[in-house]
């Protein structure tokens, strides 16, 4: 199962509606995409996590030090294609991400095993992980554009909104959906500790002796399917789910919201189409 490659999707719609001609932009959006590959290998060694996009994980079939070396590797690839095209400003925007990903999967990893996160708290964290790599990926499209850097905070604000959707959709989808779809484990983040949006909404809305049988799973763990599907019914009854979902579409609003002021075109509107499409992707699994 390959990778959905939404990141350089969405920064060729912003390079092009924001009025990128025809300069290359392909460096680039190959550049976002190596740091994402590099972020996810990297990501599979702290979560432990075996199988992604339906294929098992570098560190599970060659070890951490190949991972690592793997993760790095691509890492120092992306900057050096950049440099090799003179694309300076790129290569400033897109360094500064990763150091602001990195800053965000150790907050992640400080608030392992702490049931007591806020919204707050978690936003700060989905901001940094995976929101600024869209954010910065729109925000280079439009560094790319003739006359397109007057828009850049406009192509920024749309990124971070559909990151932030599309973050909370995968964790949505560790409730609802199923790991042959999805190409990778669900139920694990609850497992590793993590707690996600669902689950904070839920655990801020339930009483307190619900409260202590989650609360009772999520530090001892567990090993069956029912104490899962017991999670997952607390989630869903105490409003996790149904919070969740407006929050996605909240962000998807704002995303559009955005680019009220930008000219219309066809890749406009295609950007349009990538945020109904992030909003849109976790319904088959939310009815
Ligand atoms: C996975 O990203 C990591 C998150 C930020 C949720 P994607 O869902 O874009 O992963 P691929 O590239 O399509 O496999
Ligand atoms: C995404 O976080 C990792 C980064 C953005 C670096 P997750 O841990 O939630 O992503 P998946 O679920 O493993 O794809
Ligand atoms: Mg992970
Ligand atoms: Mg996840």
């Amino acid at each position: 199962m390959p990778g959905k490659r939404v990141r350089p999707t969405v920064f060729f719609l912003a390079a092009r509606s924001a009025g990128n001609g025809n300069s290359p932009l392909v460096t680039a959006g190959l550049a976002i995409e190596i740091i994402h590959t590099a972020t996810l290998i990297h990501d599979d060694i702290i979560d432990g996590h075996t199988i992604r996009r339906g294929m098992p994980t570098i560190f599970s079939t060659w070890g951490n030090n190949v991972a690592t070396i793997m993760g790095d590797f691509l890492y120092s690839k992306a900057f050096a294609i950049l440099g090799e095209e003179g694309l300076f400003e790129i290569m400033r925007l897109l360094s500064k991400v990763t150091h602001l990903m990195s800053v965000g999967e150790m907050l992640q990893y400080q608030q392992r095993m702490n049931i007591n996160v806020s919204e707050d708290g978690y936003l700060d964290i989905i901001n940094k992980k995976t929101a600024s790599l869209f954010s910065a990926a729109c925000e280079c499209g439009a560094c790319l554009a003739e006359n397109g850097n007057g828009h850049r905070r406009i192509y920024s604000g749309f990124g971070e909104n559909i990151g932030l959707a599309f973050q909370i959709t995968d964790d949505l989808f560790d409730f609802l959906a199923i790991e042959e779809v999805i190409g990778k484990p669900t139920a694990s983040d609850f497992c590793d500790g993590k707690v996600t949006l669902p689950f904070i909404t839920a655990f801020r809305n339930a009483p307190e002796e619900a409260k202590r049988r989650v609360k009772d799973l999520f530090s001892n763990g567990f090993e069956t399917n029912e104490n899962w599907d017991e999670v997952v019914h607390f989630v869903q009854n105490y409003g996790g789910i149904e919070y969740s979902l407006e929050k996605v579409k909240g962000f998807g609003e704002r995303a559009k919201g955005c680019l009220k002021d930008v000219d219309p075109s066809p890749e406009r509107d295609a950007l349009h189409l990538a945020v109904d499409y992030i909003v849109d992707r976790v319904a088959p699994f939310s009815q």
